[in-house]
């Protein structure tokens, strides 16, 4: 049996929190590699709605949930968190989460400069959650960050509080902030700690126990491979690698162990934030799509962008991250329209493109070559076998999967776990 590592094939959004617990409902442990609480996941289980941003989508199902070094950890988000589902009947306990002993923690003081720093930038911000992450990672980097494993050292922190602050009292007096209030930030840290280190241990040495103990292992990416720090619409990215490879890295497994890669795409595309998006609509048909696919942000009620599909981008991130087959979320949402557009390359200056290039402005320039097919009137919601789809609908697939190079693995037709198409298990290949 394989592993399964699921991530966005977009600009995140495209529907993993459904894919994921599909999976997770089978799988033996499920991990989030990268991100923070700026991730937004919805399930629908039953009629019942749970939206996660931290948790790993398997603490629904009771499987095993595995929070890794690469997330950064906001440790009164995730309490909140834990808390809110628990008020949903879920039981949450050490068995069934543990969070890496070596995440780096999200602070207050980030939120703060999170916030400060979008509001300086004005119209030239990049659209962040708020949530403190970036400037978290920046820590992390910087190796001046605090982890969850010094919540056990806490009177011992005091030289690692040193550079913290030096390092935040510089940046926060050239936005006229005071300087951080240590005494209430440690009081803060020691209240919080017993509760996170409940769940805390070195995740790398269960990963490997319930590996050879034949467990199958769900990889969660969060975000989109066009938001990674290194591939994605740079600077209009979030700050961690997104792409498939942080599995690895960011669990403590090599990279042997992250098995199938299942890219998720929408069948259309979405973006939140500011940043590029050659296929956005500011036309009634994109508002139509917005609508009818509720996109508005799980984690801050944002209203998502809108476009036609873009197979350029979705090929490019395929390509990155290695992925076996795509699960095409959201066709229902197209349901009715007279017509569908592609975009199958970009135009730039005179030259074509097959390929996004790398420079912001480039990126912000190109204009789309699309492909037009006849739309579909029937409904593709809630069907179960590719027979139940409306043929244009088949064909719009079949289209897409031949301008992405990659195999469709599933198709989901409804928010609701049981209302998928499966053409190839992604546990079992
Ligand atoms: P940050 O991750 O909060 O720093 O935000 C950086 C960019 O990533 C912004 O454009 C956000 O809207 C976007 N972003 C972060 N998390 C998500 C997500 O889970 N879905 C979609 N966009 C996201």
């Amino acid at each position: 049996m394989a592993n399964v590592t699921v991530i966005g094939a977009q600009w995140g959004d495209e529907g993993k929190g459904k894919i994921v617990d599909w999976l997770a409902s089978r799988a033996d442990a499920v991990v989030r590699f990268q991100g923070g609480h700026n991730a937004g996941h919805t399930l629908v289980i039953d009629g019942n709605v749970f939206k996660l941003s931290l948790l790993p989508s398997g603490i629904v199902s009771g499987t095993l949930s595995i929070i890794g070094n690469g997330v950064v950890l906001d440790p009164w988000a995730l309490k909140a968190e834990v808390e809110k589902i628990e008020g949903q009947g879920v039981d949450i306990n050490p068995d069934n989460l543990a969070v890496a002993d070596n995440c780096p923690l999200i602070l207050p003081i980030h939120r703060d400069l999170d916030g400060l720093r979008e509001t300086a930038a004005g119209s030239g911000k990049i659209g962040t959650t708020g949530r403190g992450i970036g400037p978290a990672y920046e820590d992390k980097v910087g190796r001046r960050a605090i982890r969850v494993c010094d919540l056990a050292h806490l009177d011992s922190l005091e030289p690692q509080l040193d550079r913290l602050c030096a390092h935040h009292d510089a940046l926060r007096a050239g936005f006229n902030e005071p300087p951080v209030d240590r005494e209430r930030l440690l009081n803060d840290l020691r209240e919080i700690a017993p509760f996170v280190l409940k769940f805390a241990q070195p995740v790398w040495k269960r990963l490997k126990k319930v590996r050879k103990a034949g467990a199958k292992i769900l990889f969660e990416g969060a975000q989109g491979v066009l938001l990674d720090i290194d591939h994605g619409t740079y600077p209009f990215v979030t700050s961690s690698n997104t792409v498939s490879g942080t599995a690895a890295a960011g669990s403590g497994l090599g990279p042997n162990a992250t098995g199938y890669v299942l890219g998720i795409v929408k069948a259309y595309t979405t973006r939140v934030g500011s940043g590029p998006f050659p296929t956005e609509l500011t036309d009634d048909i994109g508002k139509g799509i917005g609508e009818r696919g509720h996109e508005f942000g799980t984690v801050t009620g944002r209203q998502r962008r809108v476009g036609w599909f873009d197979a350029v981008i979705v090929r490019q991130s395929c390509a990155i991250s290695g992925v076996t087959g795509i699960a095409l979320t959201k066709i229902d949402v197209l349901d009715g329209l007279d017509e569908v557009k592609i975009c199958t390359g970009y135009r730039l200056r005179g030259n074509v493109y097959d390929y996004l290039p790398s420079h912001a402005a480039d990126q912000a320039e190109v204009e789309p070559i699309y492909e037009t097919m006849d739309g579909w009137k029937e409904s593709t919601a809630e069907a179960r076998s590719f027979a139940d789809l409306p043929a244009n609908a088949v064909k719009y697939i079949q289209r897409i999967q031949e301008l992405i190079e990659t195999p469709v693995s599933l198709v989901s037709t409804s928010p609701e776990r049981d209302d998928t198409i499966l053409m190839r298990d992604p546990f079992m290949d």
